[in-house]
């Protein structure tokens, strides 16, 4: 049975294929003026098979152009997660003189029979074409599961780095090389933090916090045992010295939403850190009720870091400034108890909302169709706690482990006042408190399209606006 077509649930400013499964964003590498975005993807189907690398271009990060796909599923192995790099030098050798760029270099998951290896393929014309490299993997141990390779240039030792998790050890394995060929491992982190699950898909990048200093984060995902039950994203901050990476700190919780998932930073951005993720979860991924397409990717985030009042560090992530111009029609939000506000919703719209919730204050948000509720967010300013509460109705009423409460903790270094910062796109929402230091991603799929947004304070009051967001288009010459 061929299913019907679902348009009004076509997310406007995230990124979704034209049609077929997606999961993890892969190879995430600016290259020029141009954003290139590879991913896990079906190009025959609306389930998790012949797996190869989709790929699209922006200018923007919104408006996505889809091109062919990029590396096919082969016969002998599938095309699973990994990165891309610009090599500059052309350490790789796989650049040509004449050639108008550097080449760009990907190293992914070849996945066998109960055989994974890492696999090198380069494009000569800065990102737009792509060829596979050796026949041989550039790095395999034997292992049934060795996967998720992210690759970058480390200065100060001049050399590429490569992490890389061994999923059932909940270890993250670190390699270096000289030319993104030869690797020769360097240590193994794990396992720590939660490791009910296996580990999947490392990052492992500087970030500097307000002071200038610098610190490194890394970043896997857990299959189990996730904030909300099921899959998740944790980090830890701390140092690396080329080799090894030692953490200080506890381990944290990258998003405490369902549907954030296998999130990677984007190469090549001067000045600033960004990460995409797939907005879903493998607790449900495959039952999505999307049609032509089955899955989506969260907004590029911008990530910082912040310390608390204890000198503990936090990972910030708010939504790409880009967004900014996708703001259309606003209207500003002047809440009290006993002034409630009520927005109309009309199908198929995305919105952008901005609010400043005084001291003391619990704000209640609801997004309700002619079915009832679909969505109640709580912040409870006093209480120290941010609820979003899905309920199980609607499209995936059946499905275990999507309706649910998602409760997550104010962090600590939250200032007097709190900001909120709410990116509702057709499915899904994306929810930042605390100028980002809380981050929480929701799938969305209702009963009946939600069409009123109510918005109430108790104690306290909250400022602030909404706006309209109009669809991301690609550029002009994507
Ligand atoms: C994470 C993941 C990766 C793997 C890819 C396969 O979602 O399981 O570990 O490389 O998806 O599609």
């Amino acid at each position: 049975d061929a299913p019907t077509p679902t348009p009004a649930w076509r997310p406007l400013v995230h990124f979704t294929p034209r049609q077929h499964w997606i999961n993890d964003p892969n190879g995430l590498v600016q290259v020029g003026e141009v954003y290139h975005l590879f991913y896990q993807h079906n190009p025959q189907g609306r389930d998790h098979a012949n797996m190869s690398w989709g790929h699209a271009t922006s200018r923007d990060l919104l408006g996505w152009q889809e091109h062919d796909v990029a590396l096919p599923g082969r016969e002998a192995h599938a095309i699973f997660s990994g990165s891309a790099v610009v090599d500059t030098h052309n350490t790789s050798g796989l650049g040509q003189s004449g050639d108008a760029s550097p080449p760009v270099v990907a190293l992914y998951t070849g996945a066998g029979h109960y055989w994974q290896a890492q696999y090198l393929a380069y494009s000569r014309d800065a990102g737009e074409t792509w060829q596979f490299g050796p026949e041989q993997p550039v790095l395999d141990e034997g292992r049934a599961d060795f996967r998720d390779p992210k690759v970058f240039w480390h200065g100060p030792s001049g050399r590429w780095v490569k992490a890389v998790v061994y999923p059932d050890e909940r270890q993250v394995a670190l390699y270096g090389s000289p030319d993104l060929h030869v690797w020769t491992p360097l240590s193994v982190f794990g396992p720590a933090g939660e490791t009910g699950g296996i580990w999947e898909v490392p990052d492992l990048f500087p970030l500097t916090d307000e002071t200038g200093q610098e610190h490194w984060v890394l970043k896997v995902d857990v299959f189990a045992g996730g904030p909300q039950g099921g899959t998740g994203a944790q980090y830890f901050v701390g140092d690396f010295d080329g080799a090894v990476f030692t953490p200080r700190g506890p381990a944290r919780w990258a998003d405490y939403g369902k549907d954030f998932y296998a999130a990677i930073t984007w190469s090549g951005t001067p000045g600033r850190c960004l990460w995409t993720a797939w907005q879903s979860s493998w607790d449900y991924a495959t039952r999505l009720p999307t049609h032509p397409w089955r899955g989506a990717l969260t907004l590029a985030r911008e990530l910082g870091l912040r310390r608390d009042p204890d000198g503990g560090l936090w990972l910030t992530q708010l939504p790409l400034q880009e967004l900014d111009r996708l703001r259309g029609r606003r209207t500003p939000l002047h809440l009290t108890p006993d002034s409630p506000a009520t927005l109309p919703l009309p199908a198929g719209r995305a919105l952008d909302l901005d609010l400043r919730l005084a001291p003391g204050t619990v704000l209640t948000l609801r997004l309700t169709s002619v079915a009832g509720d679909e969505l109640t967010l709580r912040a409870d300013r006093a209480g120290g706690t941010l609820t979003l509460e899905r309920p199980a109705r609607g499209l995936l009423a059946d499905v275990a482990g999507f309706g649910g409460v998602h409760t997550a903790p104010l962090p600590p270094a939250i200032e007097r006042d709190l900001d909120l910062r709410l990116v509702l796109d057709t499915s899904s929402v994306e929810l930042f408190a605390g100028g980002g230091l809380l981050a929480l991603s929701d799938l969305l799929f209702p009963a009946a399209a939600p069409d009123t947004l109510r918005l109430s304070v108790d104690g306290g009051g909250a400022t602030g606006e909404a706006w309209t967001l109009r669809p991301a288009v690609p550029s002009p010459g994507e």
